[in-house]
């Protein structure tokens, strides 16, 4: 395939930056993707310059490539079997809890199989199209582990990087899939395999030798084409500056105030953010701080819980279990704790702008982030970016990919609710030196690397390797 496209850039995730999202009244409007991918990407690509292709959550067929706020995006059309097949099938039923640590039982069926093939080719084709020649295609995330292969199939004279966000899991999990090998496989046409951990990279490596019987050493994969590929961590971050920015503004500050009073101006507000999923969590952790107040530890006066769940991936049975559930729990809890006008637990099933949200973390004194399994964990970054008075306390699980990193904060195992009820009342009870220690230690970490840093070292790691170092791709602005 000749290269007839004239994108230098270009970056391919399942999602676009923006969802067609259509109103009741049957007109659609572009609101911003759920998750820390698109926010992760979206500096990169206008540093750059770049063409972003991804699905813009329905399945409109008449989309054709856009403008939105700069960014030049390319809509991939999903059919409604589709979306049940790929999506909401292989990518969420079968990978999602596969790779995080089997925590709902991975399903296999050789339909969502196929489909995932198919959309795969769709993406790879498209990228194909649109870029360049000796162009640098940057793939993202568990829905498009085959891309990287067919794409270099399409178009060897491409620079391809492949990053996975989400955690990779141990061989003895991986090898249940029964298309391992097409996936290693898949992703091994990548110049440069990026993970949020050194442990992850290593999981692959270990599986590529085992199950496809490359030769590896350390981190590198070498194959019998002569090419090599490299697997690496590279932990993901936020824009640190620009959330504390936030959170620094005059209609922030009011806000945070707002909702302080809103919820009774208790002494501490605990809170949590999450995607309303079953790795998170959530039900754990409300039934961790529900007993608190039971065992009279906490009281409904002093302290309040305020749980924000995105909603997400509606559609697919386990998220409408864990929604029945969560439900159920909070209004058993309100219903037998709470007191006129002071529920235990603020419940609210909304997404929010990042406003609103850096508004949360400026009210909370104390932030419960406690994954089952999670790659990075964005909001416990963006917690911390925005304690800009190094003051508020994170409650944080060892099992997020944050915890390498944020060594500070009080680390739970969130399956021992015991250990998660003595940090939430430590965190509760730490004195201001205390708190303040740990923060600052924190803040530091988060600001140094962010993801302009990330976004820098896996592009000038995927360029490094260049056998003619022809092109290149600037990192985002340092802030
Ligand atoms: C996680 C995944 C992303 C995904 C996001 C939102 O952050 O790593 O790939 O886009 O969740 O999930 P959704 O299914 O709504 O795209």
């Amino acid at each position: 395939m000749a290269p007839s496209g004239s994108a230098d850039l270009v970056i391919v995730a399942n999602r676009l930056p923006v969802d067609r999202v259509t109103l009741p009244d049957g007109s659609t409007e572009w609101r911003r993707s759920p998750g820390g991918l698109v926010s992760a990407i979206e500096p990169v690509m206008r540093a750059n310059d770049g063409t972003w292709i991804g699905w813009p959550g329905g399945t409109e067929t008449d989309l054709e490539p856009f403008e939105d706020e700069g960014l030049d995006l390319v809509p991939i059309t999903l059919t409604q079997q589709e979306v049940e097949d790929f999506y909401e099938g292989f990518a969420n039923a079968t990978l999602w809890p596969l790779y995080h640590d089997v925590v709902a039982k991975p399903e296999f069926h050789r339909e969502w199989w196929d489909a995932y093939v198919a959309v795969n080719r769709r993406f790879a084709e498209e990228a194909a199209a649109v870029a360049a020649k000796d162009a640098t295609v940057w793939v993202h995330d568990y829905q498009l582990q085959l891309v990287p292969q067919m794409l270099r199939e399409l178009r060897p004279d491409l620079r391809i990087g492949f990053y996975l966000h989400i955690p990779f899991p141990p061989a003895e999990l991986f090898q249940q899939l029964p298309w391992r090998r097409q996936l290693l496989e898949g992703l091994l046409g990548a110049d440069l395999v990026g993970f949020q951990l050194a442990g992850a990279a290593q999981n692959f490596v270990r599986l590529v030798r085992q199950r496809v019987g490359h030769k590896t050493h350390r981190d590198l994969v070498y194959l019998p084409d002569g090419r090599t590929v490299r697997a690496a961590a590279f932990p993901i971050s936020i824009d640190a500056q620009g959330f504390e920015d936030l959170a620094r503004s005059e209609e922030v500050s009011q806000r945070a105030k707002e909702i302080r009073e809103a919820v009774g101006n208790p002494r501490r507000i605990f809170l949590g953010v999450d995607r309303l999923d079953y790795t998170k969590g959530i039900y754990a952790r409300l039934r961790a701080y529900s007993e608190l107040v039971v065992e009279g530890e906490l009281n409904v006066e002093d302290a309040v819980f305020i749980q924000v769940a995105t909603p997400s991936r509606e559609q697919v049975e386990q998220y409408r279990i864990l929604r029945d559930d969560i439900d159920r729990l909070v209004g058993r809890v309100n219903g037998d704790l709470g007191k006129i006008g002071r529920p235990v637990i603020h419940y609210l099933h909304s997404s929010y702008p990042p406003e609103e949200m850096a508004a949360f973390y400026r009210a909370a004194d104390i932030m419960a982030v406690t994954p089952l399994r999670d790659g990075m964990n964005l909001v416990a970054k963006e917690y911390v970016a925005c304690r800009f008075d190094n003051d508020g306390a994170l409650v944080l699980s060892e099992f997020a990919g944050a915890a390498e990193e944020l060594r500070q904060a009080w680390l739970v195992n969130p399956h021992d609710i015991n250990g998660m009820k003595s940090a939430f009342l430590e965190a509760y009870r730490a004195d201001d030196k205390e708190v303040t220690r740990r923060m600052k230690a924190m803040r530091k970490t988060v600001k140094q690397n962010d993801v302009a840093a990330w976004a820098e070292s896996f592009l000038t790691e995927l360029e490094a390797g260049r056998p003619s170092h022809g092109k290149s791709v600037r990192p985002p602005n340092r802030s």
